[in-house]
Parts: C-alpha cells; structure tokens; sequence
C-alpha cells in the first residue's frame, strides 16, 4: 500500500485549493511528519476494509482508533451517533472488543438542521442504509455491536438499556442540534474520564458543530482539545 494512498484524493485538495475561503477558515498544512499508521498492519487491514464504508481521512481515523485502544482504561460501553455506512462505527467495535458498540443513524439522512448550520439544511447523506453496516460487520466479524435506528435520542435512545455506561462516545452528525442533544442525552452516562469525539469540528460547512464545541470548552465538568484535524475531544472531569 502506497504511503499516499491514506491521504485525501487529488480531485478533494484541488476543489478545496479553489474554493475561496472566509476570514479564520483555509487551508493548513501543520509541519508533521509522524504516520505510525503505516507500520501497524492491525490498522492498515481495517482502514483497507471500512475505507468505502466511512467519510473519515486516515487522521481521524486513527485518532478514533487510538482512542478506541484505550476504552478499558474505564469502564462502560461505546456509543456512535452518526454511521452513515458503518466504516468509523467498525473500527470502534474492532479496538473495543468486547465491550459493546451502540451504533446510531437515521438511516435517512441529517436531521436537526437549522440557524446554527450554514451548509447543512437536512437529508444530506441520505445515501447509506442499515443493511450495509450489518454487511460491513459481517465483513469483519464482528458481533459486538447493536444498532439503533431513528432520530438519536428521541426515536433511539430508549433502546439502550437504563444502566449502560459510556467509556467512549463518537458524535459524527455534522450540525449543531443533534451534537447538542446527543451529548446531553449521553452525558450522565459517561464514566468520569470517559471521553467525547466530536467529528466535524472546524470543517468549513459544519459551523455549528464548531460553535457548540466552542460552547463545551466553557464548561467546567470537562476539559475539551480542539484537534486541529476536523476532530475535538472532550474528556468528562466530573
Ligand atoms: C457524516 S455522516 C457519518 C459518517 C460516519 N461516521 C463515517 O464513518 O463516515 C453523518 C450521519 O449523521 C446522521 N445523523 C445526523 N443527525 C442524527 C441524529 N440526530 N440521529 C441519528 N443520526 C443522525 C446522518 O444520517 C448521517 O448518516
């Protein structure tokens, strides 16, 4: 496998190099040169497996995965809000075994749009079915895992059983609300030091996720970390 196979296609770096930006938006290019995703195989298998299944580039991926590694350090189950085809809910259930994975989507697209969101009006990403996360598990075996189809919380959440806990939660819904409401609906479960990834932080089009991460690093029950690659992480004090 090519070292550039991981990185973003030519066709997505030349449309963002036209794309003209707003003030505090652009472009950057961080002077890193660490990839220890090339030298560990687990890694390279699974990101070759659920690549065509997930919207994220090998950076977030393996933060998620390196995250993921790392669950047991407490206790409590893992839960994603947004899987769209299933590739960053797979790598999860792959790292956390065997601790049980909650995947949810509606399975018809964004939902909750509204004045917060610039870009996003709802029903983007439509284009997934729950069909094709059961194939990809299949896929890769795994069994640890229970979908929740609907609106996340109000049509899903009830499916979760009252005393479940959350080590690591991934909230991938690219507006505001559904960040919002999902991480309020979660946040009573989540052990201390459990942690939040919040996807589509900074990235042009996902305002409102960035605003309401933006919101979360004002509140003293956790400790947020704007990662600079389209990913926040939130770790809960108390
Ligand atoms: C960018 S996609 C997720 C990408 C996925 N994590 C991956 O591996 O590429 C965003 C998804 O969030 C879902 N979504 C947004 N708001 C939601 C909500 N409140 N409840 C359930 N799903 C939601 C959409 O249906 C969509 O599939």
């Amino acid at each position: 496998m090519s070292l550039v196979d991981h990185d973003i296609s030519p066709q997505d770096r030349d449309d963002r190099r036209r794309r003209s930006y707003p003030k505090g938006y652009g472009l950057t290019f961080p002077i890193a040169d660490y990839r220890p995703w090339d030298i560990d195989p687990e890694f390279l298998a699974l990101f070759e497996a659920i690549r065509s299944n997930t919207k994220l580039d090998v950076y977030r991926a393996y933060s998620l995965y390196t995250l993921g590694r790392q669950t047991q350090k407490t206790s409590g189950a893992v839960l994603e809000v947004g899987a769209w085809r299933g590739g960053s809910a797979a790598i999860l259930a792959a790292v956390a075994q065997p601790s049980t994975v909650y995947v949810a989507d509606t399975w018809k697209g964004v939902v909750k749009a509204g004045p917060r969101d610039d870009y996003y009006k709802g029903g983007e990403h439509a284009d997934a079915d729950i069909g094709t996360v059961k194939q990809l598990f299949n896929a890769v075996n795994l069994t640890n895992y229970q979908l929740l189809p609907g609106v996340f919380p109000e049509e899903s959440g009830h499916a979760v059983p009252s005393e479940e806990t959350f080590s690591l939660v991934h909230i991938d819904v690219d507006v505001y609300l559904s960040a919002r409401d999902a991480t309020e609906w979660v946040w009573p479960r989540v052990v201390t030091g459990g942690t939040i990834v919040y996807d589509d932080f900074g990235f042009y089009g996902c305002e409102g996720v960035t605003a309401y991460v933006h919101e979360l690093m004002q509140d003293p029950r956790m400790r947020v970390f704007p990662n600079l690659n389209g990913q926040a992480v939130a770790i809960k004090l108390r």
